[in-house]
């Protein structure tokens, strides 16, 4: 009898969790977990056989040979044999100084939580020794070694950041894929001999965070059977309760269905959007690949990093920072100088980073390069103004915020006193900055006002409730 109504009662807990379909409205209404929107940092790792060349950027293979980019053909005809071809350039993929221990410190110092490694982009070519590859992988050919499961142990062993993956649907020159595309998408079999099998086996295996899927644009959702997967993914997959997803799943869903929202490349809307969103970017503005013959001033300066950064958290959104390796596995001093300065500025900053909502306003409605996050504390609901700039002159005005009695303005990781302000004529308030010596600034690149006891203060305003009601499902 009594297991009789322990079995009942399992059954009706069975009954209880959600089941999810392979349709996008079952699958749209799936919650985003929480740890996604908390963590607001990641890194992208952009790493494989296009590392080698590293020139151009990480479209290489299908650059060169579809003569987009005549530089190209000219690079190979100059510095290779006749005949060299693509496939030739994965044994100099080497890796050897690929030391994951030391790229997990790296990512950690950087004040990301999770990271997004490139696990399989359009060259086909698999960072990790999938069954379905053969031969075009990083256990047969080039580094001889596991690429994606050694970097997943460090990350676990030796950071709290979350392990994701990114995966490309399609493949640029795989012969299954042109002859599903010959045949006008109607047979599906480099989708079920590879994408799909691989897909698995990424998981089943690697236990991802975040499956980053892409290449969506050249087929449907239906062609790629990406709906099936996902089901399977949050229903039966050994990461179904903390797995998170991006759009790109198909020519007809970015902006529109999966988890969180991609859109395109470098997205950066400057308003709050009703999903959760990514902005992936670059360090190096030109490509997502290491590039040998990198400028300067083709890397982004930590100014435009922590723009990009206010930007995108003030607007809903999480951003994903990337870096590309070299060949021989380095993660070179430049983009880990930026990584590890970012992680500086967030060791100070991070209260306004960090498990924020946005608020009211994502801008001041007066001053240019004010962005606003906002926070509930023991202590009551905070606004935090990220000033790109530092103010001009003895006193800045904002627009957004209302002050009351109670109100409270300090600068993070100023050691004076708090700074005092008048209401501002029209609304607003008018702070005053006092003189600071160059010991006491609390950093060079983007200061975070706290703004305490506001009138306007509720962590979110109406309009914004609703937005991030239904950007939570
Ligand atoms: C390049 O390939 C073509 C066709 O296979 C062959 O005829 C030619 O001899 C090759 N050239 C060299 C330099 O190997
Ligand atoms: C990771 O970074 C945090 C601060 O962001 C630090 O407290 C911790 O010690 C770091 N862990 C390692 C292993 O470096
Ligand atoms: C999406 O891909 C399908 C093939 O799977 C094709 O028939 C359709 O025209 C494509 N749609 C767009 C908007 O490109
Ligand atoms: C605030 O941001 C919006 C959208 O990015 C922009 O159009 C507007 O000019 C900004 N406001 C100020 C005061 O700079």
């Amino acid at each position: 009898m009594l297991r009789r109504i322990i079995s009942l009662l399992l059954l009706l807990g069975a009954c209880q969790a959600v089941h999810y379909t392979p349709d996008w409205e079952s699958l749209d209404s799936r919650p985003l977990p929480a740890w996604y929107d908390e963590s607001k940092v990641g890194i992208f790792i952009h790493w494989g056989v296009f590392s080698v060349p590293s020139y151009g950027s990480e479209w290489f293979w299908y650059n060169w040979k579809t003569q987009q980019l005549p530089a190209l053909s000219f690079f190979m005809q100059e510095n290779y044999r006749p005949n060299f071809t693509y496939a030739d350039f994965a044994p100099q993929f080497t890796a050897e100084f690929y030391d994951p221990n030391k790229w997990a410190d790296i990512f950690n110092a950087s004040g990301a939580n999770y990271i997004v490694l490139v696990t399989k982009h359009h060259e086909g070519f698999t960072n990790w020794p999938s069954k379905y590859s053969f031969n075009w992988n990083a256990m047969d050919v080039g580094p001889n070694r596991d690429l994606v499961g050694d970097l997943a142990t460090a990350i676990r062993k030796k950071t709290k950041l979350h392990f994701g993956v990114y995966h490309s649907l399609f493949e640029w020159y795989h012969p299954l894929f042109l002859q599903d595309q010959a045949n006008g998408f109607k047979t599906q079999d480099f989708v079920k001999s590879k994408t799909m099998p691989e897909l698995y086996e990424l998981v089943t295996q690697y236990k991802p965070d975040i499956v980053w899927s892409d290449g969506d644009w050249m087929a449907s959702d239906d062609y790629f059977m990406s709906k099936n997967f996902l089901a399977w993914l949050y229903n039966e997959s050994p990461v179904k309760d903390t797995v998170v997803v991006n759009d790109r799943w198909g020519n007809n869903t970015r902006c529109k269905h999966g988890g969180f929202w991609n859109c395109e490349d470098h997205f950066d809307p400057g308003t709050l959007l009703p999903h959760k969103w990514e902005n992936c970017m670059t360090v190096d503005k030109y490509s997502w690949g290491f590039r040998r013959n990198t400028k300067l001033q083709d890397i982004h300066t930590m100014d435009e990093l922590i723009e990009q950064l206010a930007r995108t958290v003030s607007c809903g959104g999480n951003l994903l920072v990337n870096v590309g390796p070299t060949k021989y596995g380095e993660i070179a001093p430049i983009y880990e100088e930026r990584l590890r300065q970012m992680g500086q500025w967030l060791a100070m900053n991070g209260e306004a980073i960090y498990g924020t909502k946005p608020w009211t306003f994502q801008n001041d409605t007066t001053t240019a390069g004010v962005w606003y996050t906002a926070k509930k504390s023991a202590e009551g609901n905070v606004v935090y103004a990220i000033l790109l700039q530092w103010p001009e002159g003895n006193v800045l005005k904002l627009g957004a915020p209302q002050p009351s009695t109670e109100t409270k303005v300090t600068l993070i990781g100023y050691k004076g006193t708090p700074f005092t302000f008048q209401k501002g004529s029209g609304g607003g308030m008018v702070i005053n900055i006092p003189t600071i010596t160059f010991d006491q600034m609390p950093g060079q690149w983007g200061w975070v006002l706290k703004l305490e006891g506001l009138s306007n203060q509720a962590t979110v305003a109406p309009r914004v409730q609703d937005l991030l009601q239904k950007m939570n499902g």
